[in-house]
């Protein structure tokens, strides 16, 4: 991680395509700098929508990204 933190604040997400499908429902995470995240879950969880938030190609619906250096 090359932020000194970040963290996802009870983010809600759905893609906008799909709102029938609930994807994030208040997801929590807290990395700080040095640490290294893995994300674990079967298919269809969500793993790569975290990554993509995280890269802002989407914003979350409700609750908050932070970090450090954005
Ligand atoms: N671009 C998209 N438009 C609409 N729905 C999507 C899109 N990408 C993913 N989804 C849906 O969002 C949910 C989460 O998908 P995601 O790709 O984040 O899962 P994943 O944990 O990365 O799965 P995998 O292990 O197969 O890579 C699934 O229901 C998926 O069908
Ligand atoms: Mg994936």
């Amino acid at each position: 991680l090359k932020q000194d933190r970040f963290a996802f604040k009870k983010v809600m997400f759905n893609y906008p395509t799909r709102p029938d499908v609930q994807v994030l429902q208040g997801l929590n995470i807290n990395v700080e700098k040095g640490q290294t995240l893995a994300l674990v879950g079967s298919s269809g969880c969500g793993k790569s929508t975290v990554v993509q938030l995280l890269e802002r190609f989407y914003d979350p619906l409700d609750g908050e990204l932070v970090s450090d250096s954005l």
